[in-house]
């Protein structure tokens, strides 16, 4: 059995392929969402591997059928007894290996767009016949296979749908269409509903009772959904005499971060939870360090010297222990477009005795297939409370990547567009990581609209910037305002954390929270002698932190929550991160 309560490697019955990028989550999500369970599979599974399956989804990606080494499929997906939809490049690579043609994209049509459907076959039975569809500019197909039809297109992409209804093959070049899925799932693949992350609590329990046979679990726990959900699955699973936890507190973490922690793990009923205070270990290692690179590397040192201590001490590699975690699905799945992507912030860093514990397969995933909305209904079911369940993501490095060192005093530059700060802020562009200055907007204009808007045009036409702030409030006026020398110490740490403080109440308290996906709070060595530092608000929508949206603000929260910043010790100016990811990454470091 796997933590799913299936049996391990059986065949679910849909699966998709994963031809690049992360579209294969997206449908992945969007399947089980429909309560039909849903496994991702390299796109080059042969055949014979999927047998049993009812249907398999070929995802969209960002390759052409052309480059060399893009994905392929096997082509005899394509007659084992499987239904197949493909999706963009899906279609586009079941079109050009069966047969038919595929267009290399010129610049074609993008955007929204208004496909006709043939609604008589089963696939768009019940759809609008014509609906809007995402197109992309990449390439298209041109010529459908022997025993295909077209089924719609839009006025420059003729075959946006093709199919051949008696094989059940359908191909279609639209991300959109829950009705479209749940016809290929319920219509065309004669699914049944076998998913509901709800009461997976009794399997998943089973799997870690399984795995764990008469060992001892250990997990390191960082207050975060997984690792809490994982360690109190254990729990449950074992009982409070064989699951122990590590917390590591290093000193860069939010206000009330370890009582939270330690509180949560009291009411779930643990006496395992040890909590090892670190923080001036930390502080000390970072002394006079201000590339941000170098500040994630010197934590992720620390973390490995800390773990592999507790590993040690507690005797916790002897053969009667084994590791928990909380990894969840995406973690487990390496994604082609992602792989390959440059790397833009080091995420992980490797400690040997863990690596040992993996290496003697001494691990216990039960999250491992789950989704983070799927781990939330677990959390629920396990009586976790709402507050930690719904709890933003925060980086490991915590504080460290959100409090910005300056290495000498310089003064903002004027532009006609606004002031040039000279920090440096990470972003990526183009798929590569850039490292490059803020453009500060001296007035922040209401209503707020478009400001997100102008942002983009700025960084597009000013070269060498990668980001753009809107001043909300200051106490100085930007002309006397200097970027200031500076290094992580505790008390602009301490600045920091009251800051964020502030945000997380009023966000908490204005229903706000709810309207984002994260919001970081970072502060910046702007300011004069007497008020060093600067505070950017940097609220985001996203749906998994490759890409992101600035997100507005209701303008009486802003004006509320930057007056109470502005009342913390040595803080000079509020502003608003208005970037996008791309080009500026959602954190600035
Ligand atoms: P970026 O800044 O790359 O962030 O747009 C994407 C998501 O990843 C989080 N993040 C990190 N998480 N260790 C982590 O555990 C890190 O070093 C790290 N850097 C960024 C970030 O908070 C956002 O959710």
């Amino acid at each position: 059995m796997n933590s799913t309560g299936r049996t391990a490697g059986a065949i679910p019955q849909i699966v998709v392929l994963d031809a690049g990028g992360q579209y294969c989550h997206l449908i992945t999500r969007k399947v089980r969402e429909l309560s039909v369970y849903a496994e991702i599979r390299a796109s080059e599974t042969p055949a014979a591997e999927l047998a049993g399956a009812k249907g398999i989804i070929i995802s969209g990606g960002p390759a052409s059928v052309y480059a060399e080494g893009s994905p392929t499929v096997d082509p005899a997906i394509f007659g084992c007894g499987a239904a197949v939809l493909g999706i963009c490049y899906g279609q586009q690579l079941m079109a050009y290996l069966m047969g038919g043609g595929v267009r290399q994209g010129v610049k074609g049509e993008y955007g929204l767009a208004f496909a006709d459907l043939d609604n008589s076959v089963p696939l768009f039975r019940g759809t609008d016949t014509r609906q809007q569809v995402w197109m992309s500019h990449r390439d298209q197909v041109d010529t459908v296979p022997p025993g295909f039809r077209v089924l719609g297109g839009t006025d420059t992409c003729r075959i946006g749908a093709m199919g051949d209804t008696a094989r059940g093959l359908y191909g279609v070049h639209t991300k959109q269409g829950a009705q479209i899925l749940s016809n290929f799932l319920f219509t065309v693949c004669a699914c049944e509903k076998d998913w509901d992350p709800k009461h997976q609590v009794p399997a998943l329990e089973q799997h870690v009772r399984d795995v764990a046979g008469d060992r001892n679990v250990f997990f390191f726990v960082s207050g975060g959904v997984d690792s809490t959900v994982a360690y109190t699955l254990c729990l449950r699973a074992l009982g409070d005499a064989r699951v122990r936890g590590a917390y590591v507190d290093t000193g860069l973490m939010r206000e009330g971060e370890t009582d939270f922690v330690r509180g949560v793990f009291e009411s779930v009923g643990t006496h395992g939870l040890a909590v090892e205070s670190a923080g001036k270990k930390f502080l000390s290692a970072l002394a006079g360090i201000r590339d941000p690179e170098k500040k994630r590397n010197i934590i992720g040192e620390k973390f490995v010297e800390v773990q592999e201590r507790i590993l040690q001490s507690g005797h916790f590699l002897d053969g009667n222990w084994i590791l928990g975690q909380g990894t969840i699905y995406p973690d487990t799945i390496e994604s082609g477009g992602t792989s390959k992507a440059d790397v833009i912030k080091t995420h992980h860093n490797r400690v040997a005795g863990i690596q040992r514990l993996i290496a003697e397969n001494r691990i216990v995933e039960p999250l491992n297939l789950l989704y983070k909305d799927e781990v939330r209904d677990v959390g629920r079911d396990l009586g976790l409370p709402e507050e930690l369940l719904q709890r933003h993501p925060f980086p490991g490095p915590g504080l460290a990547i959100r409090c910005l060192c300056a290495e000498i005093d310089e003064p903002l530059t004027p532009r006609p567009e606004g002031w040039l700060v000279p920090v440096r802020s990470v972003g990526v562009q183009g798929d590569e990581r850039s490292y490059r200055s803020v453009l500060a907007l001296e007035a922040f204009p209401s209503p707020q609209a478009n400001l997100q808007a102008r942002g983009t045009d700025l960084i597009n036409s000013i070269g060498g910037i990668n980001r753009v702030i809107a001043l909300v409030e200051t106490k100085v006026p930007l002309r006397e305002v200097e970027v200031r020398q500076s290094e992580l110490r505790a008390v602009r740490l301490d600045r920091l954390r009251r800051a964020d403080a502030i945000v997380r109440r009023l966000v908490g308290e204005s229903g706000f929270e709810g309207e984002v996906w994260q919001f970081p709070v970072i502060l910046v060595p702007a300011g004069t002698p007497d008020l060093p530092d600067s505070v950017v608000l940097r609220p985001i929508h996203s749906v998994d932190g490759m890409t992101a949206q600035s997100v507005s603000m209701p303008e009486a929260l802003l004006r509320g929550m930057s007056a109470e910043i502005l009342e913390v010790e040595g803080v000079c100016a509020v502003f608003y991160d208005l970037t996008h990811k791309p080009p500026g990454t959602i954190e600035w470091e």
